[in-house]
């Protein structure tokens, strides 16, 4: 495939969609072709299970968890993803099998290997060229409005805990693997965004 292929990772509320945003914005102006989706989700049937995944009203063990976003993802490799790197295009995804290693393999406790198990038949060697790991603790970024911390989804209502424990996930697979850069947020979104530019240039995964 001659495309190139970039996830984005991090936990809620980093800012993971202002830089995909201003990705877009930039690839656009410099007429490099490319296309932009997210997981859960990016086909019809995904978005289906991202409803029922996301939705508060099912109680839904970490197994069944795991294998709905894979399912979620075997569609949206085959009808979006391998097509678009095909055709030799730059895929951005927002967000993908790291986020299963580190919400259901590290936070949920079904740890790396039944994660990677899981996804093994749905992923089928598809990995990222490169990971962009928007590096923030979420104890730093737990939504508030009014002082209220809003709740969106089933898995972004998990317990603090949780999502420490995501975040220790994503450290530890950043850490030892030479397909990350890791990216410590600013104040200043815009230099955030030149950080990630100079870097996704450093790996030859965009001009
Ligand atoms: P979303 O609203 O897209 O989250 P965000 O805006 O923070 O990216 O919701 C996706 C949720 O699903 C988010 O809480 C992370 C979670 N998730 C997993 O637990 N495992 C996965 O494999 C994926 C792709 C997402």
């Amino acid at each position: 495939m001659s495309g190139k292929f970039i996830t984005f990772e991090g936990c809620e509320g980093v800012g993971k969609s202002t830089q995909l945003r201003l990705l877009k914005d930039y690839l656009e102006k410099t007429s490099q072709p490319a296309i932009f989706t997210r997981e859960p989700g990016g086909t019809e049937v995904a978005e289906a299970v991202r409803s029922l995944l996301l939705s508060s009203v099912y109680k839904i063990s970490p197994m069944v968890e795991a294998y709905l976003f894979a399912t979620a993802r075997a569609d949206h490799i085959a009808r979006v993803i391998k097509p678009a790197l095909e055709r030799g295009e730059i895929v951005v995804c927002d967000r993908y099998l790291d986020s299963s290693i580190a919400y259901q393999g590290y936070a949920r406790g079904l740890g790396y290997d039944k994660v990677l198990e899981v996804n093994a038949a749905a992923v089928n060697r598809c990995l990222p060229d490169c990971t962009v790991f928007i590096d923030m603790d979420p104890a730093m970024s737990w939504r508030k409005q009014n002082g209220k911390h809003i709740i969106n989804d089933r898995i972004e209502n998990e317990s603090k805990e949780f999502h420490s424990k995501v975040y220790e996930g994503y450290k530890s697979i950043a850490a030892d693997n030479p397909r990350f850069v890791s990216v410590v947020p600013s104040a200043d979104k815009l230099e955030t965004h030149r950080n990630i530019i100079k870097l996704l240039k450093e790996k030859g995964m965009i001009s």
